[in-house]
């Protein structure tokens, strides 16, 4: 299914709890229909790798807040498009830090960088000058209640924690990483916590938007339903 300029492009948001398998149903829907993929995760991941690169993180594992906020206008965020492994890979400043931005430190502590009033105003913008022609699926969790509060369609995906550490797990362990079970539920359920309670936009199902609880799907599932949704919504 290939997207061309007479058919009605729309913007298509995909929010979920961590680890809930909404990156790679966000990404393959986008390939599928030839959409522009964004994963605003890996935008808050970039600034806390940078937070951590720079000194603004204290012993005690707190972000210095204001040399952070400071530091915004320095931070700058891409991607590339997806090559041969096909994925797409997140650039800060220049340099990819795809798989840097994914380790457990990083994990750790971007849901406190995430809560920064100042970071998410700056990725907020960013993220709405990417959608500005349309076309374009984004997985987060305020697309649908912040970023795009129009989007055409709106996807709430969620799955037990255990589920979603168990996926974690499975992924890390694929990569290499030296990770226990009991140290990625841990992770999920404290993200959990700070994303769905954090003042300004708070992870939380917009009111128009179509729950998915995937446990229990396949990859090929998962996909097939949102192909339907998509058809729907654009008139494809
Ligand atoms: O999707 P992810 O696990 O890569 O996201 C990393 C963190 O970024 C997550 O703990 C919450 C935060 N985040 C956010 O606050 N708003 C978004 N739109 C996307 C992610």
């Amino acid at each position: 299914m290939n997207n061309t300029d007479d058919q009605k492009k729309i913007i298509v948001a995909i929010d979920g709890y961590s680890s809930s398998g909404k990156s790679t149903m966000a990404r393959e829907l986008a390939a599928r229909v030839g959409y522009v993929y964004v994963d605003s995760g890996a935008m808050y991941r970039a600034v806390t790798l940078y937070a951590i690169r720079n000194g603004m993180v204290t012993p005690d594992k707190k972000i210095r807040t204001a040399l952070l906020t400071a530091a915004l206008p320095d931070i700058h965020i891409s991607f590339r498009p997806a090559g041969d492994d096909g994925v797409q890979h997140t650039m800060l400043n220049g340099e990819d830090v795809e798989k840097l931005i994914r380790d457990m430190e990083v994990s750790n502590l971007v849901s406190p960088v995430a809560v920064i009033p100042d970071v998410r105003e700056r990725l907020t913008a960013l993220q709405q000058e990417f959608g500005i022609n349309k076309g374009i699926v984004m997985d987060g969790r305020d697309i649908g209640t912040t970023v795009f509060p129009d989007a055409e369609l709106k996807v709430f995906v969620c799955a037990s924690p255990e589920e979603r550490a168990r996926r974690r797990l499975k992924e890390m362990t694929e990569k290499g990483d030296d990770v226990t079970f009991e140290e990625v539920f841990a992770n999920v359920v404290e993200r959990d916590r700070i994303d769905t309670t954090r003042e300004v936009s708070p992870l939380r199902k917009a009111d128009d938007a179509i729950e998915l609880d995937n446990g229990a799907m396949s990859p090929s599932e998962q996909m097939e339903w949102l192909l339907q949704r998509f058809k729907e919504r654009s008139g494809l």
